[in-house]
């Protein structure tokens, strides 16, 4: 993964984490207590998997990760190397979270199209798949679309906001839509 090196990059290394991107999850988890003691959680799209090692950290539950590139194993975690348009999960879960991303491609309009269609996707496997009151997390490219994904979103939620941590990069149009109260 291509990281820059800056602060966050700095302590992530120093903590032990995989990618600075923890610090993300740290503070949605922070700012929403998203993920409680006892929880069953997904990671849609966890590679290299620092989002699971701070997980970990908030769940002895059982914690399931799922990516289409291979990851390093982590004590703990069930991960499944597939493309999660096609994983059909057994499992229901407190929490869904995603931090899933598209391979980028030069073109923003079509980044940020398939990066659309990749937070969509993680939205319809967190509807089929939450326990009552579960809640989601995804990550999403900003763009028209995104309110068309907050949109279908809010019926299905008690709570649905956007949130843009204070470790994003100021260069990113990344957000996440934090999705709180399954119903
Ligand atoms: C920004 S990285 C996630 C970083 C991770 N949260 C961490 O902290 O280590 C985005 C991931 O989404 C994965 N991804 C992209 N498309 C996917 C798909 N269709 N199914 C599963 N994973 C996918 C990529 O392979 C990549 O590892």
């Amino acid at each position: 993964m291509y990281e820059r090196r800056d602060k966050f990059y700095e302590k992530a290394k120093k903590a032990g984490y995989r990618a600075r991107s923890s610090y993300k999850l740290i503070e949605i988890q922070t700012k929403y207590n998203l993920i409680k003691s006892g929880d069953v959680v997904l990671d849609i799209g966890c590679a290299p998997g620092s989002w699971l090692q701070v997980v970990k950290k908030y769940t002895r539950g059982k914690i399931f990760g799922v990516d289409i590139v291979p990851m390093k194993k982590i004590s703990g975690v069930k991960f499944i190397q597939e493309d999660v348009r096609k994983v059909k999960f057994d499992a229901k879960f407190d929490v869904v979270i995603s931090d899933i991303a598209p391979k980028t491609t030069g073109s923003r309009e079509e980044d940020q199209f398939l990066s659309y269609e990749l937070s969509r996707e993680s939205f319809l496997v967190a509807k089929k798949n939450l326990k009552k009151k579960g809640n989601f997390v995804v990550k999403t490219f900003q763009s028209q679309d995104t309110e068309e994904l907050v949109k279908e979103m809010k019926p299905f939620f008690e709570f649905v906001k956007r949130y843009v941590p204070k470790s994003t990069r100021q260069s990113s149009k990344e957000l996440y839509i934090v999705a709180l109260g399954f119903k």
